[in-house]
């Protein structure tokens, strides 16, 4: 009797956790090591830039710092040459591997793909001169051994483990990029997903720019930006890790352009060529990695360079590259270039991709009802207290010997919500995360008692 078990989760050290970013699910140790090794500003030189600087937990982990479209490094003065994309979702990014069709490419981290995987990732932005600028691994190992956190990094890996500098780098990585793979950073709590799960309708607008979207003979963002969850039950990522050029225009804003040449040879003339000589092959200079969309709305400026400030320029770029003349200035801003009604040429011409978008006959109205459409991906939407609400309330009269209403406490950290009864020592909660009710009963058995959806139809709650 499946129905006698509300389901049972290990709620309980939720509220131990005592998270300063977003909260989410119950971190392990090594998971809260990463924690702080990401927030902490001390880890670059000079002190003051910490993976947040960049990826801040307030701006859907980019850099909340939008006077630049790329980041200022610890060293004043310094700025990357590329945008700070989000550090969300990218537990799911595969490796970085060639597809069976020995052409494309798909999966690893950072805009080229350079990097395989999150712990190989972390290890670069510590020693990257533009970024925290330590100047080797020592010194960040230093640091750590320093650190309030020093004796939690004993206890997660060992008694010396930071005694040798290669072993503790890498296990500084491996414990950020634990960090990175906890739901924090995953939540799918957007109003998208509350919609996938039958929850809320979308309105007009989000709608028919949600059928724009997926239209291959429209929009056709879904192409590269999967919008259905995958086979396997995951939730849309919004990318298929794959890389493409679509033409995006150099930006003048850029700051890197202004570097002393020891920093950036080429000056103004440079040219980001992005996967090409990372596998060493000019058919694919020019293309970048296919970025998640959720918390778009949350993460201007937009592309590898930050060129657009706004949606709706992407949008109109998508739908008119290929129609609008080109503006006789090369190094024409987005705004200008709006106002013109001109689209500079691509940063690198020769692989721009003229088959899927350029020309896609859109109407202002429809670009704005994509980019409607694009703000209901924004994660903490999705998980509203009066829905949890109804559900605990019915469960403590369907469940009364398991749940004591008398003495309960209910407590809501997006993406979770949850009941916890003092005197039937149980937890009842929700979890955006699989869109799953769960049980943790006096004997400690945790029982995912399935589907949100369910539960609430059930309870009369929808
Ligand atoms: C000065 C700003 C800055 C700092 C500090 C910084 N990053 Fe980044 N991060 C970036 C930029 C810019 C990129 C893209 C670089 C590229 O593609 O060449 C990036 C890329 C990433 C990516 C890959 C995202 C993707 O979709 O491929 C992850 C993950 C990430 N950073 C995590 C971290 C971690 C962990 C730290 C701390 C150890 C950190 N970053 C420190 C700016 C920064
Ligand atoms: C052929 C594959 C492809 C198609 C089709 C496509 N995109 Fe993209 N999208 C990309 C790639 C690749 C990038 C990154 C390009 C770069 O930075 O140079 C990107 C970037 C974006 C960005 C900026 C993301 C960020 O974090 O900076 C937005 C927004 C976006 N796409 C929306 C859309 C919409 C809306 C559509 C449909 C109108 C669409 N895309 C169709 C591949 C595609």
């Amino acid at each position: 009797m499946k129905t006698r078990c509300l389901y049972l989760i290990a709620w309980v050290c939720l509220s131990a956790s005592g998270l300063s970013v977003a909260a989410a699910a119950p971190l392990t140790p090594l998971q809260d090591l990463g924690r702080q090794l990401f927030l902490d500003p001390q880890l670059s030189s000079p002190p003051g830039e910490s993976c947040a600087s960049c990826h801040s937990p307030d701006a859907a982990f980019t850099d909340p710092r939008r006077d630049t479209p790329t980041s200022p490094g610890a060293i004043a003065g310094r700025f990357g040459n590329r945008n700070s994309p989000t550090a969300m979702y990218t537990a799911y990014s595969p490796l970085f591997q060639l597809d069976t069709d020995g052409i494309t490419y798909e999966g690893g981290l950072f805009w080229d793909g350079r990097a395989a995987n999150l712990e190989n990732q972390a290890q670069g932005p510590l020693l990257n001169p533009l970024e925290m600028a330590n100047p080797d691994k020592a010194t960040v190992v230093n640091k750590v051994r320093a650190a309030s956190y020093a004796p939690l990094f004993n206890s997660v890996f060992g008694p010396s483990s930071l005694s040798r500098t290669e072993p503790a780098y890498a296990m500084i990585a491996s414990a950020i990029a634990a960090f990175e793979r906890s739901s924090t950073f995953s939540p799918f709590s957007s109003k998208y997903d509350a919609y996938l799960a039958g929850q809320v309708k979308l309105t007009a607008a989000e709608e028919h720019g949600r059928t724009l979207f997926n239209d291959p003979t429209k929009g056709n963002c879904a192409a590269c930006h999967p919008s259905t969850p995958a086979s396997d039950g995951t939730p849309p990522l919004f990318t298929d890790f794959t890389y493409d050029n679509l033409g995006v225009p150099r930006n003048p804003n850029n700051p890197f352009y202004t570097l002393p040449v020891a920093l950036n040879p080429a000056g103004v003339n440079f040219l980001d060529l992005g996967l090409g000589p990372i596998v060493g092959n000019t058919g694919d200079n020019g293309k970048f990695k296919v970025p998640t969309l959720r918390n778009i709305a949350l993460t201007n400026p937009y592309t590898h360079n930050g060129y657009f400030q706004t949606l709706l320029g992407v949008v109109d770029f998508y739908n008119t590259r290929d129609v609008k003349p080109a503006c006789s200035n090369p190094m024409t801003t987005e705004n200008l270039a709006l106002a013109q009604g001109c689209w500079p040429q691509p940063e690198t011409a020769a692989t721009v991709n003229h088959k899927e978008l350029g020309n896609l006959q859109l109407s202002s109205s429809d670009e704005s009802d994509i980019v409607a459409f694009l703000g209901t991906l924004t994660d903490g939407y999705w998980q509203t207290p009066s829905l949890s609400e109804c559900l605990f309330n019915w469960a403590e009269g369907a469940y009364p010997s398991l749940l004591q209403p008398a003495r309960s406490v209910t407590q809501s950290q997006a993406p979770y919500t949850y009941r916890y009864y003092k005197a039937a020592n149980a937890y009842v909660g929700v979890s955006s995360d699989d869109n799953h009710v769960y049980y943790l009963g006096s004997d400690g058995v945790m029982q995912d008692v399935g589907a949100l959806p369910a539960w609430l139809k059930k309870a009369g709650c929808i």
